[in-house]
């Protein structure tokens, strides 16, 4: 199997029980001071290269049909960096919002933001909240926008919901399933990516979607982000559209 345009979302394996291309593709994107240090470059500038890569992996799932793009684009963690490159990074992200907005409006696109926004700047938390207010009703591919997320305080804030809800009467403790605690994530309403993509060559998680990504495929790519295209997100396609999933269970493939 080949991972082209033309094999299209709603295409079946019926052996495989599942559609041909992954419903969901997250994405680690990794590499960018790694890619202008090699250059000479400062930092930044590997971000602002990052963005190209960014743009033309959001048009290529759109492309193909892919029905869901998640992307880790600054994590809880991140605010260790240094300031400059912090507010550098915020204002990629006013940019982004800014400067492509109409266009992913233009193509359908329901923008999803994830992540804690209460210790936001509240000039970044109104421009997320108006991308997701303007994109609300489009049906298209939906882009999840990780931005100041990390998992592990996504499920602190899901378990404290809980807890308020068991505390004030409205919750059985022994009513809550393994569906509560998805309902009460930031990621309520997506379903599980099939495929976890982080490039770099670095393999781990870094508390991204540690829920979500249980019975996920990984791949790991070696290039760093500013230079992946088409072909190498083509390549991870190909690669999952090889793989047996078998949630602990047996398929046809195995038995
Ligand atoms: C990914 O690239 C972008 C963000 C984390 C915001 P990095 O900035 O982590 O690049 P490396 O890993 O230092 O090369
Ligand atoms: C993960 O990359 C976060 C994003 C891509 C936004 P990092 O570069 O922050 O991860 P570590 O520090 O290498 O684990
Ligand atoms: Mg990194």
């Amino acid at each position: 199997m080949t991972a082209s345009p033309e094999r299209l979302q709603d295409a079946f394996d019926p052996e495989l029980d599942r559609p041909v291309l992954p419903r969901h593709v997250g994405f680690i994107m990794d590499g960018n001071g790694r890619w202008a240090k090699a250059r000479g470059l400062p930092r930044t500038e590997g971000h602002r290269h990052g963005l190209e890569a960014l743009r033309r992996t959001i048009r290529h799932a759109v492309k193909i049909g892919i029905e869901y793009v998640t992307i880790f684009s600054f994590s809880s963690e991140n605010w260790r960096r240094p300031e400059s490159e912090v507010n550098f990074l915020m204002g990629l992200l006013r940019r982004f919002l800014r400067r492509d907005l109409s266009e992913l409006h233009e193509a359908n696109i329901k923008i999803k933001v994830v992540g804690e926004r209460a210790d936001l700047d509240p000039a970044i938390r109104v421009l997320l909240e108006d991308a997701e207010a303007l994109t609300r009703l489009n049906t298209g591919m939906t882009l999840v926008v990780a931005f100041n997320y990390g998992a592990r305080d996504e499920m602190v804030r899901a378990i404290r919901r809980l807890a308020d809800d068991v505390a004030a009467g409205h919750l059985d403790p022994s009513a809550i399933t393994e569906q509560t605690v998805t309902g009460a994530l930031d990621t309520d309403g997506i379903p599980d990516p099939d495929l976890l993509i982080r490039t770099s060559g670095e393999m781990r998680l870094s508390n991204f979607l540690l829920w979500q990504v249980a019975y996920s495929e990984l791949h790991f790519s070696p290039v760093l982000w500013p230079d992946f295209d088409e072909n190498h997100f083509d390549e991870a396609l190909d690669e999952y559209c090889g793989r047996d999933r078998r949630y602990g269970g047996l398929t046809a493939k195995v038995l």
